[in-house]
């Protein structure tokens, strides 16, 4: 059965609300509500960064306003994402306790200003934010109206004050035992680096040590794990109070400083905010990284729903170009979350400020204060739809193709030094796999090493450098049980604290799963090209001719494998570029060059094919997106969008019935922007 994220069996509707800037003009506070209404928004995300009027001064809680925020908000059918505030402290706090403050890399102190800037350590912080956690739980989480805890805002940077540093010490110390095994596990023989005594240990400071990988790996990993432990302090009082209230905090999808994957479990729900740049560029290419942003989001609880926690309703006033979103474009992307399987569409922000950096970011209502504008009215009409799809809260978004795109994976890759130096291109060859799949519509989840490949017959692992969490075990058992694999070049290639595998490469057991000893790799300059000649057994497995070839050329020879195409040229010429092997009931590729789209989308669309991979047998046109939600009945919904600004038809290879309108459909017009749901 599906169960939705919160008590709520609708989609939710609505945004970051910021009442705290408006207790002096009590008829916008009455305004609000009149439009939240009239705009069909039924749950708001309230008291972000609202500490300095929850706790004017030290101990002095005013929750008078947040009652009546709360209650005007129920009594008018809107729930509450209630907010713990330590996102931003307030200046008392700063004051009296500088250690609160965080340290940057730089080694400086930030003086009290912005906000997301505490030092995750600090005891006096994390009092000050269980005292007023624990005042904001036993007043609220009984609240009919509060449906889930909004943890925070945005986790992320890192603090290197005196107090994260020795607590870094203490993780080591936890985590290696003796300074023996960590010399050896950092290889700190090179350039003299031995650590005498643990005190001399230090986070990658902006002048400090950053040449010894396995410290900033490790440093990396301390942060998330400082992080989490913070995010469990903050929720530790709330459930006391209510343990079926659920938990979120908001993540920013690719964000490199936080492992993610990490807060599967102090999560309840997982919620992301999202703001692309639409209309830079091809909008169907944006659509394409916003659906992969989505899909890595959800796959940290895999199969579950999760939540768009932000998004602009017009222009985002951060972004370079603060352009508006075109006529249409707000409900297409809107939409587009719950195709990947959100159960909600939150906006930063309600209201815009008079004042502040954020008084000309997109809002659903901005400072003409009504609802008679183009901004207003499109999320108005969204209200209206969205409350047309409750059947598709709870309704979980199952894959069976999974592509593993692993945190500590990318950082190691990113800090090693070889290839191409300013970006290895982990994200681009993770998208060369993605691309394919999303565009012939077959749902995929994007998961980390720790993850399960339970449930999936697909499971692509590019550029797998880093070898952590005995995925190579999994992987062979995978493989071994029948799944279909798809490798790339430079994997296998060091362990979990980067230290390179001795005897060969892929290491870790991966040489015979692969069927291929990889000796070399080439990085050919921007301009330098290679070509693979496809072989007849390549042709059988849906390849054309020849492919161009870029970027990387791994040297390889099998050991088991079969050939399925070469390089053409170069030193190189004749040797592998596309492998198969056979390893239990399963069959193993890997692509050992970077190849040119083409190749991606052939290769794929024949396993695609030999897998039945597709929800639906249809040929999708160019811009045309198509994902599959699971009801509660376990039947599907099938929901296309069209990102092309033109109308397309296409033929469906059955008779499908509208959600929204009951009709029944052989053939599908979409108009440019437009989306069904069917079923
Ligand atoms: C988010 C943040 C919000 C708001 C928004 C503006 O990153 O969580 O508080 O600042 O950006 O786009």
């Amino acid at each position: 059965m599906n169960a939705t994220l919160t008590r709520v069996p609708h989609l939710l509707h609505g945004g970051d609300y910021n009442p705290d800037q408006w207790l002096r003009y009590p008829e916008i506070l009455e305004k609000d509500v009149e439009l939240m209404k009239k705009a069909g928004c039924n749950a708001m995300s309230v008291g972000i960064f609202a500490w300095a009027a929850l706790e004017p001064e030290e101990g002095k809680y005013e929750f008078g306003w947040l009652d009546q925020v709360i209650d005007r908000l129920y009594q008018n059918g809107i729930y509450t994402v209630l907010a713990t505030p330590s996102g931003a402290r307030p200046g008392w706090m700063a004051a009296k306790y500088p250690e609160v403050l965080r340290v940057n890399a730089d080694g400086r102190r930030i003086p009290f200003s912005a906000r997301h800037n505490h030092c995750p350590t600090s005891p006096v912080y994390r009092e000050k934010v269980r005292l007023i956690n624990t005042a904001l739980a036993r007043r609220y989480a009984g609240h009919p109206g509060v449906i889930l805890w909004h943890i925070s805002n945005e986790y992320g940077g890192a603090c290197y004050c005196p107090l994260c540093r020795e607590a870094f010490r203490e993780w080591l110390k936890k985590k290696y035992g003796t300074l023996d095994e960590l010399n050896h596990a950092w290889w700190t023989a090179f350039w003299s680096k031995t650590y005498p005594s643990w005190d001399l240990i230090d986070p990658p400071f902006d002048n400090g040590e950053r040449g010894v990988h396995g410290l900033t790996l490790d440093w990396m990993r301390f942060v998330t794990d400082q992080t989490v432990d913070f995010m469990k302090a903050e929720v530790a009082p709330l459930k006391e109070a209510n343990p079926a209230l659920p938990v979120t905090t908001n993540m920013m999808g690719f964000y490199p400083g936080l492992n993610y994957f990490k807060f599967r479990d102090v999560s309840d729900v997982i919620s992301w905010d999202n703001y692309p740049s639409w209309h830079e560029g091809d909008d169907r290419e944006t659509a394409l990284s916003t659906a992969m942003t989505h899909d890595l989001m959800r796959s940290i609880k895999p199969g579950k729903p999760f939540l768009m926690m932000e998004s602009c309703p017009s222009a985002v006033n951060w972004k370079p170009y603060a352009k508006l979103k075109r006529p249409g474009m707000h409900e297409l992307a809107s939409l587009q979350a719950v195709a990947r399987g959100s159960d909600s569409v939150q906006y930063f922000q309600w209201r815009k400020g008079r004042g502040g950096f954020e008084k000309f970011h997109g809002a659903v209502v901005g400072h003409l204060g009504t609802g008679d504008t183009r901004e207003f009215r499109e999320v108005e009409a969204l209200g209206k739809r969205l409350k047309g799809l409750s059947k598709l809260a709870g309704s979980r978004f199952v894959s069976r193709a999974a592509i593993i795109c692993d945190t500590e994976n990318r950082w190691a890759l990113q800090e090693m030094r070889g290839l191409i130096q300013e970006d290895k291109g982990y994200l681009a060859e993770v998208r060369r796999h993605y691309a394919p799949l999303f565009r012939m519509g077959v749902n995929v989840d994007l998961i980390d090493e720790e993850s399960s490949l339970e449930g999936y017959e697909l499971v692509a692992a590019p550029m797998l450098y880093m070898l952590r969490a005995g995925i190579a075990e999994k992987l062979r058992a995978f493989a071994e049980k029948g799944g279909t694999l798809v490798f790339t070049y430079w994997s296998g290639i060091v362990n979990d604290t980067d230290l390179t595998f001795l005897g060969g490469f892929p290491g870790g057991g991966l040489q015979e799963l692969f069927g291929v000893r990889m000796e070399e790799i080439d990085t050919l300059y921007p301009a330098d090209r290679n070509g693979a000649e496809v072989l007849p057994a390549g042709k059988e497995a849906g390849l054309q001719d020849r492919y161009e070839i870029r970027d990387y050329t791994e040297i390889s020879h099998p050991a088991g494998a079969e050939v399925l195409a070469v390089y053409e040229s170069d030193f190189i010429r004749g040797l592998p570029a596309l492998t198969v092997n056979r390893f239990g009931k399963g069959r193993v590729y890997y692509a050992a060059a970077v190849f040119e789209d083409g190749f991606y989308r052939d290769f794929y669309r024949k396993l695609v094919s030999d897998l039945s991979l597709r929800p639906l047998e249809v040929d999708l046109p160019e811009g045309v997106y198509l994902s599959e939600r699971r009801l509660e009945d376990n039947t599907s919904c099938y929901i296309f969008q069209n990102f092309n600004t033109e109308e397309v038809s296409l033929a469906l290879p059955k008779t499908l019935t509208s959600l929204e309108t009951g009709e029944s459909l052989e053939t599908l017009v979409l108009p440019g922007y437009g989306t069904v749901f069917l079923l």
